[in-house]
């Protein structure tokens, strides 16, 4: 079979001596290619655009206690950061299932990890939601060693302006973690009523200012059909009640965060896994789980000891584990992660 020539394309150029946009930053998105500049942002303590650092991999490996020729599945595949450090750990004679729902980075990463050499019989993904996650038992009927969840959103998604996931640039509010099908936010704020919407944003992200927010959003649906015209629209509303700008991010960061979690159905997701993956590992195997707010910590948390008391499993971590201070200086990403594992019997 002869491949099909690349076409060549001239890069994006910009204004001034930095680049300011994501499509302007060709060496940090290419970074096979561009190797030293990728070190230079990682070294100023920044996420290269279109890269995701993954958070907590040494305490992520020895939750799991890896070994060579043990087979499981990274729930949250991503960027491929957790993976490419797990293969190496049970390579010669390992598996590992990459899934993610978002078929966009899906295909990207699954080329990149190829690219380094593991073939098929180490390594393959599929799109799906991890609440599909017994589906996986085609593979090992007899059940995994071990189960890995990074929970949330990937760099590269906040960070690519067209998904719509942040407020830094102007796009349509879309926030969907699978962009090929269901509803966007904006759709969303289009039919939602005033009462609920008010619940989501309490429930979803523990926003003091639910209810006038709530308000304010609905009273100004139209604006708040892009992401920076929801964030002006939440600035405007408590400016007028006496905030400070700096003091209106934490609300505009809640916001998005509680939209994200309705739109992609997030909690029934995380509980439809919790509760399946007793059945999807092999006795002693081990579950890792990252996440990043009250509402999934909460849910990982009840799990791990509603089992532990069932005798479904063996034990469990007592505290979240932390990322080290170092780790949250090189990566402010991982400020807010927290890690629990336990252990089937
Ligand atoms: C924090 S990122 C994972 C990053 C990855 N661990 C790495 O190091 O590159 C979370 C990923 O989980 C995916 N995801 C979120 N919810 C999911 C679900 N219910 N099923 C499958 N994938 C999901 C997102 O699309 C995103 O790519």
């Amino acid at each position: 079979m002869t491949e099909k020539p690349v076409k060549h394309t001239r890069r994006v150029r910009y204004a001034g001596t930095h680049p300011r946009k994501f499509s302007e930053k060709y060496k940090e998105l290419d970074p096979e290619k561009y190797p030293g500049d990728v070190k230079k942002v990682k070294e100023r303590g920044q996420t290269p655009a279109g890269m995701h650092l993954p958070i907590c991999v040494h305490e992520i490996c020895e939750a799991l206690k890896l070994k060579q020729g043990m087979s499981g599945i990274d729930c949250t595949l991503g960027y491929g950061g957790h993976s490419s450090k797990i293969l190496p750990r049970i390579l010669p004679g390992g598996l590992l299932i990459g899934i993610d729902i978002d078929s966009t980075e899906l295909a990207k990463t699954e080329k990149r990890i190829r690219n380094h050499g593991y073939d098929e019989s180490m390594f393959f993904t599929r799109h799906m939601n991890f609440s599909q996650i017994r589906d996986c038992l085609d593979v090992r009927p007899e059940g995994f060693d071990f189960i890995l969840a990074d929970l949330g959103v990937s760099s590269m998604q906040l960070d690519t302006p067209g998904r719509g996931f942040s407020f830094k640039n102007s796009a349509p509010l879309d926030l969907r973690l699978d962009n090929s099908s269901g509803k966007t936010a904006a759709q969303l704020i289009l039919r939602v009523t005033e009462d609920s919407l008010t619940d989501l944003l309490a429930e979803n992200a523990d926003e003091p200012y639910a209810e006038l927010l709530g308000r304010a959003i609905l009273s100004k649906k139209m604006e708040c059909q892009t992401t920076t015209g929801l964030a002006s629209v939440i600035t405007g509303i408590l400016q007028s009640k006496g905030l400070e700008p700096a003091e209106c991010k934490p609300s505009i960061q809640r916001v998005f965060q509680a939209l994200r979690i309705e739109v992609n159905n997030e909690f029934e997701a995380l509980d439809q896994l919790l509760h399946s993956i007793p059945e999807c590992l092999k006795s002693g195997g081990r579950v890792a789980i990252l996440s990043f707010h009250s509402g999934e910590d909460r849910r990982v948390k009840k799990s791990f000891k509603g089992f532990v008391e069932q005798g479904i499993y063996s034990e469990c971590v007592r505290r979240p584990v932390r990322p080290s201070f170092q780790e949250k200086y090189d990566n402010p990403r991982s400020s807010s992660a927290k890690l629990r594992w336990a252990v089937r019997k």
